[in-house]
């Protein structure tokens, strides 16, 4: 399995069944590797993986275009691969260079949780989700909201709080992704919010983007950046400390 896939063997769903991971299993800061991992699209013990096979599963499964996979999967391999291979845990590596950073929507800074930044924290998740304005979807207003919240609190409450230009950047790419990928159109029910950061595993009916590439990323990524623009405005506006 895993590392011997290509494109057509993904149409057999049947090969592809949702199975909890074991304690031995390696899992990432990322839900969308470990939802891989999970449906044996990458290796179920997300161990020693070849960058082919993460790009491959990124542009057949996700619907990422070859670039944009081509790039995350670089930097993710320049500061975490051993031989070139990466295990999905490795991703947890937290540096100025790394992909993992503070103020993450469903887990503890690293400071703040003993290291435990590659794991999903039910508290951290549930005030994310209390963001969304109608109690049913996440839209990019309340995820940029989210994101802004997250971000000042960490600075507030993390003395060792790790911040800079490429964070900030691959903060909003990730929640980009988050709307367009696994969200549609710029929103995400709470109830496949849920079983993508809670369980998982892909929401329900899913289907993969037609293609996700470096223009629709820049795009969905200003349109955050504008609405978190907006809402820092108005906190100004009204006083509070954006
Ligand atoms: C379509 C593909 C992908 C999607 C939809 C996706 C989605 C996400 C989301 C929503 C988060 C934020 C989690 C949070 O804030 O709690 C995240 C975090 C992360 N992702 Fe991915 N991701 C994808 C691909 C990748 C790839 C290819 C890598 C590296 C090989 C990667 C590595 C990470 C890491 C290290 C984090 C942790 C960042 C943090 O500390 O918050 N992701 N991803």
């Amino acid at each position: 399995m895993g590392n011997s896939k290509s494109a057509t063997v993904f149409a057999d769903e049947t090969q592809y069944r949702y199975e909890a991971p074991g304690p031995y299993d390696s899992r990432s800061p990322c839900p969308a590797l470990n939802t891989l991992a999970n449906h044996g699209y990458l290796p179920r013990d997300g161990k020693n993986i070849r960058p082919e096979v993460l790009q491959i599963v990124l542009q057949e499964k996700m619907g990422l275009s070859w670039i944009a996979a081509k790039s995350i999967i670089g930097q993710a391999y320049k500061t975490v691969g051993k031989n070139g291979l990466l295990s999905l845990s490795d991703l947890s590596y937290h540096a100025p260079d790394s992909i993992e950073h503070d103020a993450s929507l469903s887990r503890l800074d690293a400071a703040l949780c003993n290291n435990q930044q590659g794991n999903f924290n039910q508290q951290r998740f549930n005030t994310f989700l209390s963001f969304s304005k109608d109690g049913k979807c996440l839209t990019t207003n309340d995820v940029a909201a989210a994101r802004l919240h997250f971000k000042v609190d960490s600075k507030a409450n993390n003395p060792e709080f790790l911040w800079n230009k490429n964070i900030e950047k691959a903060m909003w790419t990730e929640a980009s992704i988050l709307l367009h990928i696994l969200g549609k159109h710029g929103r995400i029910s709470i109830e496949n919010a849920k079983l993508f950061f809670e369980d998982e595993t892909f929401p329900r009916g899913w289907q993969k983007h037609s293609s996700f590439g470096v223009r629709q990323l820049h795009s969905a990524t200003k349109a955050l950046k504008n609405a978190a623009h907006e809402q820092k405005k108005q906190q100004r506006i009204n006083g509070e400390n954006a």
